[in-house]
């Protein structure tokens, strides 16, 4: 039953099992997400349905301007990128930038509450460099149902480095974007939120196929299950190049046969299909042979882990190759070189920051999933309270312990890091570059009832740019089961040299006024000091319902307040320095 723990009987009894896999179908085209580009983005986050399965009912899913997933966002490194995030969801949600360095209340994670019928503004610049990035849903607990309806969407940093390569990069024709997922699928062809699925999806669609042209293609590839991994390999063993990590572009092709990718992982990779124009290939999942405690690698009959896929070799996507494009003229070949990446160095670590994993064995919960978790750190996720406080422009190494059986998918908020070792080995090549999730293999030699010795992770971040005392960036594992049911953590990045400007600003008064009021168009913010900057805006109704979600407001052209409906509504505006949290009055007419 050890296996069983991290589940609790509340969602076994709540399950159904289905057979919809097993007919053996024809191939669907696989859709390929719209585009969005620019630096003003709206995201309407909804409820609506799609017809998944090819016969009987359409599946209740979640979509982002659309009816499933959401749009690929293009971002240009430098760029300042503004966004309208309408939660018209029945439910609260959060919508994350995974991957992506920015302020804390920019964020998205669990403490960035979208209520429904809010809009959130958040904005900033974008310092990533080119690479694949994602976004999705972390609301607390919620995470694995709302990730489950189909929330997230692909994002695309181009960047001066990357764009100077001659590398494919024609989305949808040599530049393809590969979303792994499986769900279960029940008779009447509604998504089951469990960890593992008995059908593959991939961008949203079952059994899927392509036509990919014959010269270098490139697929951008995330794992965006609740907890399989994936083991990518070619029906015909062929080799492809890993040329990107979850946070760039890395120094050189890494040539691979099997890449094995864990959820809120990416990789970028070219295979060539060179000269065999009118051949077929599968992307298959080589999961039969993942090690045993990877997730994927179950393959129980019964109970909540059973699932079709479990330690099988599965097809992802089948590939039908078709002529050379005329335009884009093709890439032919794969470069030897892509950048020079410059990596952390421990010596300018200032601490090693010491996690653990392990079971839950003695830990009690109040979380909805029971008190079966696994754990960081000794204790379930509270989030109320800061675990770590991270000096701003901190070089850290974290060292991972996990003593646990199973591998888990470590994930952190606001960095990019370099791995530094694995049981005291260096990363691969394809690991050598910049990451945000770290693969932490459970205990080496141990058996299903634990045991082994404990395998040590460590990484190097640089913390830089963004302080904030209240909004924490998180840390945890990517399976959304184990994040939802407590394991994860948080930090905030603290900013030592504003102490004395605090001590100034609290003798100060917070007071300002808004004009004009009453106010038709734009609303103004007048401080009574100087010192004064908003934090945050909160505009709210007359019943006190949020409408508007505006951390960090640019206040210089006012507050657009055009389409509210006439009548009487509240800024509630708390301060940068002093975090007070004042309320006014306006009427728009
Ligand atoms: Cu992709 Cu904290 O998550
Ligand atoms: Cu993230
Ligand atoms: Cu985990």
């Amino acid at each position: 039953m050890k296996l069983f723990k991290a589940f609790s009987m509340a969602l076994i009894i709540g399950l159904t099992f289905s057979s919809s896999y097993s007919k053996a179908q024809s191939y669907n085209t696989m859709w390929i997400p719209d585009t969005l580009s620019g630096t003003n983005f709206n995201l309407a986050v909804k409820d609506t349905f799609k017809q998944i399965v090819n016969t009987g009912n359409q599946t209740i899913t979640g979509g982002i301007n659309g009816n499933i997933w959401g749009p690929t966002i293009f971002f240009q490194k430098g760029d300042s990128v503004h966004f309208n995030v309408h939660n018209y969801l029945n439910d609260s949600t959060t919508i994350h930038w995974h991957g992506m360095h920015l302020p804390a209340v920019m964020d998205g994670g669990p403490h960035q509450v979208i209520p429904p019928g809010t809009i959130w503004k958040p904005y900033w610049k974008v310092t990533n460099d080119a690479a694949t990035y994602w976004y999705h849903p972390h609301l607390h607990e919620m995470t694995m149902e709302q990730i489950t309806k189909g929330l997230g969407g692909l994002i695309i940093v181009r960047d001066p480095v990357e764009r100077a390569l001659a590398l494919p990069r024609t989305y949808g024709v040599d530049d393809i974007p590969l979303v792994l997922t499986d769900r279960d699928i029940t008779t009447s062809n509604q998504f089951s939120v469990v960890p593992y699925g008995d059908s593959m999806m991939v961008n949203g669609t079952l059994r899927a196929k392509y036509n990919v042209p014959a010269q270098i293609v490139r697929f951008r590839i995330l794992n965006g299950a609740i907890e399989r991994a994936y083991n990518i390999g070619f029906s015909d063993n062929r080799s492809f190049s890993v040329i990107a990590s979850d946070g760039g572009l890395l120094n050189a092709p890494v040539a691979v046969t099997r890449y094995e990718l864990h959820p809120g992982e990416r990789i970028e990779i070219l295979v060539s299909f060179n000269g065999q124009s009118g051949q077929s290939y599968d992307l298959k999942a080589y999961n039969s042979t993942l090690a045993n405690f990877v997730a994927g690698s179950e393959n129980f009959p019964n109970g909540p882990f059973a699932n079709y896929l479990g330690k099988k070799d599965f097809v992802m996507v089948h590939f039908n190759v078709v002529a050379q494009t005329v335009s884009p003229s093709p890439i032919t070949s794969i470069p030897s070189a892509l950048r020079t990446n410059t990596l952390l160095s421990s010596a300018n670590a200032a601490i090693t920051r010491s996690l653990t994993i392990s079971d839950s064995a003695g830990v009690t919960s109040t979380t909805i999933l029971g008190p079966n978790a696994f754990i960081i750190n000794h204790k379930l996720f509270n989030i109320n309270q800061i675990d770590y406080k991270v000096p701003l422009n901190n070089t850290e190494i974290w060292q991972i312990t996990n003593s646990g059986v199973f591998t888990h998918p470590f994930h952190i908020h606001d960095v990019e890091f370099n791995i530094i070792s694995v049981n005291g080995v260096a990363p691969t090549a394809a690991q050598a570059g910049w990451k945000d999730v770290v693969v932490v293999p459970g205990a080496t030699g141990a058996g299903p009832g634990g045991g082994g010795t404990p395998s040590v992770v460590k990484f190097i971040a640089k913390f830089e740019d963004y302080a904030d005392s209240i909004h924490p960036f998180m840390f945890h594992c990517h399976i959304s089961l184990h994040e939802d049911e407590g394991m994860m953590g948080q930090f905030v990045v603290k900013d030592q040299s504003t102490t004395t400007a605090l001590a100034q600003a609290q003798k100060e008064s917070k007071d300002f006024t808004l004009y004009p009021n009453p106010a038709n168009d734009r609303l103004f913010v007048n401080f009574n000091h100087p010192s004064m900057q908003a934090y945050y805006i909160k505009l709210n109704n007359a019943v006190g319902k949020t409408l508007y979600m505006l951390p960090r407001p640019e206040l210089n052209n006012g507050i657009d307040i055009s389409h509210l409906a006439p009548g009487i509504y509240f800024i509630e505006l708390t301060d940068e320095l002093t975090k007070t949290t004042t309320t006014k009055k306006f009427i728009k007419q």
